[in-house]
């Protein structure tokens, strides 16, 4: 399914749901994943697929850094622009639609890159984060939030999650949800078998690649700095 229909009918209960649904640890998740920018006031940040804005509110409250917000899809922005003004930060966010593949900047435009359970969404993730390089300053930090596949003994239970508890608690909620919920595990399970994340930003030109596996392996942060 089209990303931009996936996402059109959750943007108001986005936030609340993508919480619960990743019992809780989703809002962990991208506080670590902020904190591996090295940014502060007078920067800018891209922030790509940045959805509702969590990420790109986070940006701005802990560093008090510049946020660009982009996204494909205007539902999913429509609510990132009402949490931005409620959170007082709409001097120094801006949100914007556009497409990660294509991204609407001049090389080098940025301090710092952040995106979320984008790669997943791509047709080419190897042009795609050749494309989020592009964009970044030299020496300049780029990190990422995805979900992971946990191993060993936790595996068997992500697999029970993501094949019946997921579908079902997503069915429970609304038709959309039911979509999302049937739809991860299997989008999860082909990113990870398909690319070695750290070797797909290697040949993208990024530096010091680090992966942090986060909740037993359910979330993933993978940081590294553009050559
Ligand atoms: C699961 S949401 C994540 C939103 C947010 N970053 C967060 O942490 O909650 C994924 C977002 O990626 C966006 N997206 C998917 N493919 C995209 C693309 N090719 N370009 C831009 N945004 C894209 C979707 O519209 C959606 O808002």
């Amino acid at each position: 399914m089209d990303a931009v229909e996936l996402f059109a009918p959750l943007g108001p209960t986005y936030d609340r749901y993508a919480r619960l649904l990743s019992f809780g640890q989703d809002p962990r998740w991208r506080r670590f994943l902020v904190s591996r920018l090295e940014v502060g006031a007078g920067d800018t940040v891209l922030d790509v697929a940045t959805g509702t804005a969590a990420v790109a509110i986070e940006l701005a409250r802990r560093s008090g850094c510049r946020v660009v917000g982009l996204d494909q899809s205007p539902a999913m922005l429509e609510t990132g622009h009402r949490r931005v003004a409620a959170a007082g930060l709409s001097d120094r966010i801006e949100l914007i639609e556009g497409t990660a593949e294509r991204l609407p900047f001049e090389d080098d435009s940025f301090d710092g890159l952040t995106f979320t359970y984008l790669l997943r969404y791509v047709d080419d993730p190897a042009a795609t984060m050749r494309e989020l390089a592009r964009v970044l300053r030299p020496g300049a930090v780029i990190a990422m939030l995805e979900f992971g596949v946990p191993r060993g003994l936790a595996r068997p239970a992500w697999e029970l999650y993501v094949r019946a508890g997921l579908p079902l608690l997503g069915a429970v909620v609304s038709p959309g949800w039911r979509r999302v919920g049937s739809f991860l595990g299997p989008s999860i399970r082909e990113l990870h078998q398909r690319y070695d994340l750290v070797d797909l930003w290697r040949e993208a030109g990024i530096d010091d690649v680090r992966q942090r596996r986060l909740s037993l392996g359910g979330g993933v942060v993978v940081w590294g700095r553009r050559a």
